[in-house]
């Protein structure tokens, strides 16, 4: 039995709608029997080209062959046919911005200055609430289309713009990590608060939203920057408020911004170390980018059990430079790391397409990133990072059933190139290198289909 109903129309009629009815999607099922970075990558994965999901109250209930399990389904399993298709979790983006949604694709600057002619006057009009609950509905919306069912998400410095994001992903029952970005100097007057009044602010947002339902609320100085010392401090304070708490911030995205930060804070030995005396680098911990980071950083990082948000497309859009994944990934001081769309900074909210660009910038260093690693980070591994692998990033009985059901044949081009793969791992390849939105065949949230937004 699954949920009865639900408060939006934009889940289909195959939802069952009568509480004796379960549901069960048949397709080829993905399922991670290990970890792709300590193993052969294609062994990591188990491909079962006949398989099916029962999923009950929300929840995958039983997972496995067809043939074995769908005998003993009662008479109230409606069976969805997938076959041809792939279902795997959905896709976990670790580092996205949802008020830039409408300055993507803006031409001609890098970080710093994109921040000042495009960004920062956007986010200026999420201080009124309907603005900003009218972008959240579509990013959300946007982010479903895509196949993405969790992201760290960066609201405005506005709370408005909060409850806002929490209102529209509570509605769709998704589950979300976001939070109020602080930032008390160098930011134009009219997106500036206080160390006082972010931290009073974020309080009463923890206070409201954290755990509330499926939501969950990170800490998120936007970049060290933009925040004084005692907003750094007053940031670490804030994570000893309420248990299982998020931090997401900025780190070492462009060589120019590291060069601030080292004038900013003279009296502390790096980047990291302006965090990390604030007591903000730990485990739920999200650093974006960290795409200079030295070798001491990351044995920091691997000791601290924090993760680094790779985000390729942005990387490449705003000419940051490319994060040395299998750096972070060496075995004997492994780093958590997920992958991240960074929109506006990327330009792209597609994971898949985000697994590309990650393939591309770890061939800049000479490394080949293996499409069952690149489907690990996007899913089970980013879940695995944010200790939140009891409830999702895999399809396992008691998990949260949020699901992505990917057409390897969506395109003409696809297609032909699908026909020729003879392995699971080529064909998730293909799919990487040349699938978008148009290869998401069908979202699952919480066991209920999302209705596209887009044809
Ligand atoms: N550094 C500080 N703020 C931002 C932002 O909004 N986007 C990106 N890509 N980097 C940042
Ligand atoms: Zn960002």
């Amino acid at each position: 039995m699954i949920r009865s109903s639900h408060p939006r129309d934009s889940f289909d009629s195959e939802t069952p709608q009568t509480r004796q009815q379960s549901l069960a999607l048949r397709g080829t099922i993905l399922r991670f029997v290990g970890n792709p970075f300590d193993m052969p990558p294609e062994m990591a994965l188990s491909a079962d080209t006949d398989g099916v999901i029962l999923i009950e109250q929300g929840r995958v209930s039983a997972v496995g062959s067809y043939g074995q399990i769908a005998p003993q389904f009662g008479s109230d399993v409606v069976i969805v046919d997938h076959r041809d298709k792939l279902i795997g979790p959905g896709f976990i983006d670790t580092h996205v911005h949802y008020p830039q949604l409408g300055v993507i694709a803006s031409y001609g600057e890098q970080l710093l200055t994109w921040l000042e002619r495009y960004v920062f006057p956007e986010e200026r009009r999420f201080a009124e609430q309907t603005y900003a609950q009218h972008i959240a509905s579509a990013f959300l919306d946007n982010l479903l289309d895509q196949g993405t069912t969790t992201a760290a998400v960066y609201c405005t410095v506005h709370p408005e713009s909060v409850e806002a994001f929490f209102s529209e992903s509570s509605r769709r029952n998704t589950r979300m990590i976001a939070g109020k970005v602080l930032m008390d100097r160098n930011a134009p007057d009219y997106l500036r608060d206080t160390a006082q009044s972010g931290f009073d602010e974020s309080r009463r947002l923890i206070d409201k939203w954290h755990g509330r339902g499926r939501q969950l609320y990170a800490v998120t100085p936007r970049f060290a920057p933009t925040s004084t010392e005692t907003q750094l401090e007053l940031a670490g304070a804030l994570l000893d408020t309420a248990p299982d708490l998020f931090m997401q911030t900025h780190l070492l995205e462009t060589l120019r911004e590291e060069e601030w930060v080292r004038s900013l804070f003279p009296h502390r030995t790096g980047y990291l170390d302006v965090y990390d005396q604030a007591g903000l680098v730990r485990p739920r911990s999200i650093f974006g980018h960290a795409v200079h980071v030295n070798e001491q950083d990351l044995t920091r990082c691997a000791h601290a059990g924090c993760t680094l948000a790779h985000c390729p497309t942005s990387n490449a859009f705003l000419g940051s430079g490319a994060f040395r994944l299998f750096d972070a990934m060496r075995p004997d001081r492994r780093v958590h790391v997920g992958l991240g769309t960074d929109i506006g900074g990327g330009n792209s909210l597609s994971m898949l397409r985000v697994m590309n660009d990650a393939y591309c910038a770890a061939q800049s260093h000479g490394t080949s990133l293996h499409p069952v690693q690149a489907y690990w980070l996007a899913t089970a591994g980013a879940a695995q990072a944010l200790g939140l692998q009891h409830q999702i990033g895999q399809v396992e009985p008691r998990l949260e059933a949020d699901l992505c059901v990917m057409d390897p044949y969506a395109t003409p081009l696809m297609a032909q190139r699908a026909k020729r793969a003879e392995t699971v791992s080529d064909l998730l390849f293909a799919l990487s290198m040349l699938g978008d939105d148009r290869a998401i065949s069908a979202t699952y949230v919480m066991g209920l289909r999302h209705q596209r937004s887009t044809p």
